[in-house]
């Protein structure tokens, strides 16, 4: 019997500007890279449903990292080694062939999803379109001894004339752990350690899911996605977390030495972010656009999921900065507000259009203690979501009317407030001085948005509103 994919029912909370599947459910971003003039994004994908089942990797390309067209599925959970799903991992060019390397995830008894076996693969393809499993899978067929079961999504570069892999792990012990491989084609793998530990559960977390390790302007920074840290005040307040440590990778020893663990976005809905190296030599994130407790009010319309808007990173200041990618620009389609007022009071920003770009610079340097209110409403419901600045507090709090708690975003000090926000039809994203601090949200706007501004005190604001291009994802293919 086959079984049809699902279909979208209802568009109402389609997006306009990030990617997303034709319909069913999408988690990680995947196998990131650029091949034969296109970059390619793959996905964590299950096309039969809006939820989460048996993985595939969905797949599209594009020129410019924004306008994507759907390809058909790559790889699907069809083979003795990855019979029940083929969880995440990624890409490297090699010999004119685009190589993806993936987890296998195996069910001993697929009526008890709590024990299962995880295994790394290897798949091939020369136009960017067919994929080729390799016949000798798996190419790492189990986790070295001082790990548990939990086993995946490995991360593969070139250094130096080899190719080397970092894999997310678990020590026996209940620590998340980095696991370190090196190879010199891809298909016989040599185990050279543990590169880095959680130093707690607690604190670092029990599992470390989708890991990315890359050099950026002169450090070695580890990308990763722990699973088990526990909230602390203002940090952590997600079901789990996407992060970084920023230190020194020694290849011979083999080491990672390390700072502390630095959260990357504060919002809601952002996790399992991995990242590539443009042909430019720019280091590119996309994230998953959601958090395994976000309510998904999408999924009743035969969908589920998206992700972020690309985001350059930068290093500076011992900071990762996020910055949408300078091609952003490109979705402008107009512009619709473009004024500065000396104000103490409220205002209305815009009201009626689904896809934006504000953009909001207030002098900090003539004005004490501001206090500055976005509000974005959906009128008449009372929904809202409401972003409050404290000037004497330098931090950001949002709150989500859909989600429980608040966030916290807190800046540097500086003589000018900077704040873009993106917004689309069921997403918002906002980036906060140059990206110093990024908050993403899945929001469900049921009406069109009116997005207000409430100023303490007189402040200079200069305020430009694009609209966005809403059709930026092409689903018709021919397979
Ligand atoms: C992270 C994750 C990965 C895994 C994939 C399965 O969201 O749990 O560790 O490979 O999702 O879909």
């Amino acid at each position: 019997m086959t079984i049809a994919p699902i279909q979208v029912t209802n568009h109402r909370y389609r997006l306009g500007y990030h990617l997303m599947a034709p319909a069913g459910w999408i988690n990680d971003p995947n196998g990131l890279c650029y091949f034969q003039g296109y970059y390619h994004v793959f996905y964590q994908y299950h096309p039969y449903s809006a939820t989460w089942g048996p993985m595939s990797w969905g797949h599209a390309r594009s020129r410019d990292l924004l306008h994507w067209q759907t390809l058909p599925i790559a790889i699907k959970p069809n083979s003795w080694t990855d019979h029940d799903g083929c969880f995440s991992g990624s890409a490297l060019i090699k010999d004119q062939g685009l190589h993806l390397l993936y987890t296998g995830n195996n069910y001993y008894n697929r009526s008890n999803v709590n024990e299962y076996w995880q295994n790394q693969n290897l798949a091939v393809s020369y136009d960017g379109r067919h994929f080729t499993k390799y016949l000798n899978n798996p190419v790492i067929a189990q986790p070295p001894l001082d790990n548990t079961e939990n086993f995946r999504d490995p991360k593969v570069w070139e250094y130096d004339g080899l190719y080397y892999a970092v894999i997310g792990g678990q020590s026996p012990t209940g620590l998340g752990q980095l696991l370190f491989y090196q190879t010199a084609d891809l298909k016989h793998w040599h185990y050279l350690g543990i590169l880095a530990q959680a130093q707690t559960a607690a604190t670092e977390g029990y599992m470390w899911e989708c890991p990315d390790l890359f050099r950026l302007n002169g450090q070695d920074i580890l990308l990763i996605s722990p699973q088990g840290i526990q909230a602390q005040a203002q940090r952590y307040l997600n079901l789990y977390q996407t992060g970084y440590f920023v230190g020194r990778l020694d290849y011979q020893q083999p080491a990672l030495v390390h700072g502390s663990f630095q959260e990357l976005d504060q919002g809601h809905d952002f996790y399992a972010a991995q990242t590539m190296l443009t042909p430019d030599g720019r280091r590119i994130m996309i994230g998953w656009l959601n958090m395994w407790d976000n309510e998904m009010l999408e999924q009743a319309d035969g969908w589920a999921g998206a992700l972020t808007l690309p985001r350059e990173l930068v290093y500076k200041n011992e900071h990762l900065y996020q910055q949408p990618i300078a091609e952003t620009k490109t979705l402008r389609q107009q512009v619709l507000v473009n004024k500065s007022w000396p104000t103490k009071q409220t205002v209305t920003l815009i009201q009626g259009y689904s896809q934006l770009e504000i953009n909001l610079k207030i002098d900090l340097t003539q004005v004490n203690d501001l206090n500055l209110n976005i509000k974005m409403s959906d009128p008449p419901t009372p929904n809202h979501l409401t972003l409050q600045y404290n000037q004497t507090r330098h931090q950001f709090l949002l709150y989500n009317f859909n989600r429980p708690g608040v966030r916290i975003a807190a800046l540097s000090s500086c003589p000018e407030l900077k704040l873009q926000i993106f917004l689309d039809t069921s997403s918002v994203e906002i980036f906060l001085n140059d990206g110093e601090a990024v908050l993403t949200e899945r929001y469900y706007f049921q009406n069109s948005p009116l997005i207000t501004m409430t100023t303490d005190k007189a402040a200079d604001v200069q305020c430009v509103i694009y609209q966005l291009s809403s059709q930026t994802n092409n689903y018709h293919y021919e397979i």
